[in-house]
């Protein structure tokens, strides 16, 4: 006779599993026949206003004041911001919440399937175990659209694997002025470069079909000028978020061909920016994202908004919803949690619906949105197939073709900025190596921003390799390779592998004044500096620094920006497995008093130069 107790741990297991198998299936489960196969305007039709604003909603998880809110209120999309990971972070867990909150959209009248977004900037950079690629300004000092097509692919494999169907990528700013936070998440200053790129990133995203199983929507952003602002002009930041005080034929010229050329290779979603355009803010202009990119250019996708970006239009809440929406908004991003300052999804809802029927907003755009938003998810298959994880993909996340490739991409990223005297590469059979800085063993450092938490951080934060562990890999059995973060053993070696850099930052935590080197840097290149044995320099950054005298004091110098996990690729570079090909997609400044300095401008001359970079 089973005990009561018994008897619900056994229903429980029997529920759990039903519901892990209802979520494993690839049938199609497609809950209610009103959509399938219907036409985006009869669907649009048959929906209430609740069900529509719905759609234009899109929350963040980790503030789901309750997870039956994704049905209550019709949610159309969830989205897991920077750091916002379930409980236990690894990729078989993010699928199963991610089906959890499917399953809720399938509990809703006509059970359509969420758009979950996420910041794939990078790799899968959120889960731990995933391949954590080149950031942009990596990728852009390769110049190898292929390549970038490649590790894009990569990360949708690693996304959809997770349940997940949308990044927010690719990152297509034009960044003028290195001082800014996010340079290190443009491909670099030249609008060519950057449209071939992102284009490329779009297309590894959304592979041949967007309804294939290992493909994701792309989110070409920040439309449109973010890396325009100069220094002191953001509201945020000191830079980011900032005013482009640029008039419009400039606009144009560096800022908008990547939205072409994004638009071109078939961009599903676009995201609105923070920075207001000579006063004005993107998310409330109604010339740029409709009269320029929806009518002018034909953008057929839809626009969601930055994270409480409507909330930084001048005037109260009802008002900033009634002009974004107005202005070409779409989709909005509505992050607030009851605990803190912003407002909540529900909060949003019963606002917007109010503006609707007091007539603030015409119904035509509400139809135009939601219309913009089903027709995404019809090329997505999410009309026909509510659940279609293919959890197979999840033997792909962080496999060792993933990490090959992405090592490969390290490789080519690395622009050699000095070789005296031949020092590099260095010889695999070396009696003693050294590798000395804080850098040298540490993933944290090379990943950068936006790698398991919104800011990053320093240490071994996920599975990868570091520089030191890289030479240890590949130099020979009989070479002693000796870590030494303070530099103080290096006497007597045959080279010093000096690693060096910047400390983790994401967005406006990374404006900076002076892009000097640390303290700390400064103190180990000096330590091994005295120590009189051949100095190779490796910079982990997010852009170019001021490095003039460590330029003079060093026989080799690598450019290395942020690699990801695959430090293996920069120790190739430094014993010759890879002839450096990398060349800068920057300008590099002699100075501070030279920034912002980019190609093109009257005066210029630059520490380095776009498209510099020495090879064997
Ligand atoms: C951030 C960023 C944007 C990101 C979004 C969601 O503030 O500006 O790039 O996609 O919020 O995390």
């Amino acid at each position: 006779m089973l005990s009561g107790n018994v008897k619900a741990i056994l229903l429980f297991t029997v529920l759990s599993g039903m519901l892990i198998v209802a979520c494993n299936t690839t049938e199609p489960v497609v809950k209610h026949d009103i959509i399938k196969g219907k036409t985006i305007s009869s669907i649009v039709e048959s929906m209430t206003l609740a069900e529509k604003v719905g759609q234009m909603t899109q929350a963040d998880r980790r503030y789901l004041i309750d997870i039956d809110d994704i049905k209550d209120y019709y949610l159309g999309s969830i989205l897991s911001g920077g750091g916002s990971t379930p409980e236990v972070n690894e990729p078989a867990a993010w699928a199963n919440m991610v089906d959890i909150y499917q399953s809720k959209a399938a509990e809703t009248r006509l059970g359509i399937p969420l758009m979950y977004g996420i910041d794939a900037v990078h790799g899968h950079n959120n889960v731990i175990g995933a391949t954590i690629v080149p950031h942009n300004i990596g990728l852009g000092a390769t110049a190898n659209a292929e390549l970038v097509r490649q590790l894009a692919q990569l990360t949708a494999r690693e996304v959809r694997a997770t349940g997940i169907n949308w990044t927010f990528a690719p990152c297509v700013a034009n960044s003028r002025d290195e001082r800014w936070g996010r340079a290190y998440e443009s491909f670099g200053e030249d609008p060519q470069l950057i449209s071939e790129l992102g284009a490329a990133q779009v297309s590894g995203f959304q592979g041949s079909s967007l309804d294939a199983a290992d493909a994701i929507a792309a989110c070409t952003k920040h439309y449109i000028g973010d890396g325009a602002p100069t220094w002191l002009t953001g509201e945020e930041g000191l830079i980011d978020r900032g005013d482009a005080m640029i008039d419009e034929v400039t606009l144009r010229a560096l800022h908008l061909p990547q939205y072409i050329a994004a638009m071109e290779a078939g961009t599903a979603t676009i995201m609105a920016s923070y920075n207001s355009w000579n006063g004005e803010k993107l998310h409330g202009h109604k010339y740029l994202m409709t009269d320029i990119l929806k009518d002018e250019l034909g953008f057929q996708g839809f626009i969601v908004s930055d994270w409480k970006g409507i909330d930084g239009i001048p005037g109260d809440y009802k008002s900033d919803i009634i002009q974004s929406i107005n202005a070409g908004i779409d989709m909005v991003m509505v992050p607030g949690d009851v605990t803190k300052n912003g407002y909540t999804y529900r909060e949003f809802i019963e606002t917007f619906k109010e503006a609707i029927n007091e007539g603030s907003i015409p119904m035509s755009r509400i139809d135009d949105a939601v219309s913009r938003i089903l027709t995404v998810k019809k090329d997505m298959g999410l009309l026909d197939n509510a659940f279609r994880n293919d959890r197979s993909l999840l033997a792909s996340v962080g496999s060792d073709e993933h990490r090959a490739l992405a090592r490969q991409a390290v490789k080519e990223s690395v622009v050699m900025l000095k070789n005296s005297e031949s020092t590099l590469p260095l010889s695999k059979n070396a009696t003693r190596i050294v590798v000395a800085g804080r850098g040298a063993d540490n993933v944290g450092m090379q990943c950068g921003g936006w790698s398991i938490s919104w800011q990053g951080s320093h240490g071994d934060i996920t599975p990868g390799t570091t520089i030191f562990e890289g030479v240890q890999e590949l130099v020979s059995e009989n070479t002693e390779v000796q870590l030494s973060i303070d530099g103080t053993a290096s006497s007597g070696a045959d080279a010093v592998i000096v690693v060096i850099g910047e400390d983790p930052y994401a967005e406006m935590v990374g404006d900076r004044e002076n892009l000097n080197l640390s303290e700390a840097d400064i103190a180990v290149l000096n330590t091994v500096k005295s120590s009189g044995v051949p100095m190779v320099v490796v910079l982990l950054s997010g852009r170019p620094m001021i490095i003039n005298e460590v330029l003079n004091d060093a026989d080799g110098f690598l450019a290395a920006w942020l690699p990801g996990t695959e430090g293996g690729g920069i120790v190739d570079v430094i014993f010759g497995e890879h002839n450096p090909s990398g060349k800068l997609s920057v300008t590099w400044p002699a100075s501070m008093e030279q920034i912002p300095i980019n190609s093109g401008d009257s005066e210029y001359e630059p520490l380095f130069p776009l498209g510099f970079g020495l090879n064997y």
